[in-house]
């Protein structure tokens, strides 16, 4: 497999979360305050919700449904009710475009 590119660096908003779907996978980007980009899985593993509908704070991203946090650079929950990690992918920044290859899986 191969990066594929997702958007430009200058779609993403600091402390925003962005949905794209990267070969069937649904992935939430992420622009955190200090700058950095995550990759995250979308959807919640305590329910079939969008993380990135859900809020950005410090380095996790909160899904509205039910609250639980995943950390933005491991995809662990922080909090429950959902117990089960979201997957965590490689993200490059490429001549101010963003790429993401879903095969590559940081964590989970
Ligand atoms: S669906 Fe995400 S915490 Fe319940």
């Amino acid at each position: 497999m191969t990066s594929t590119r997702v958007l430009a660096l200058d779609e993403l908003s600091q402390d925003e979360a962005h949905r794209v779907v990267v070969e069937g996978i649904a992935i939430a980007v992420v622009l955190d305050s200090s700058g950095t980009v995550h990759a995250i899985g979308d959807t919640c593993t305590h329910g079939d919700i969008s993380l990135a509908e859900g809020f950005v704070e410090g380095d996790t991203l909160e899904c509205w449904a039910h609250g639980s946090k995943f950390e933005l650079t491991t995809g662990k929950p922080l909090t429950l009710p959902a117990y089960e990690p979201v997957p965590v992918f490689a993200v490059e920044i490429v001549d101010g475009d963003v790429y993401i290859d879903p095969s590559q899986k940081l964590a989970v």
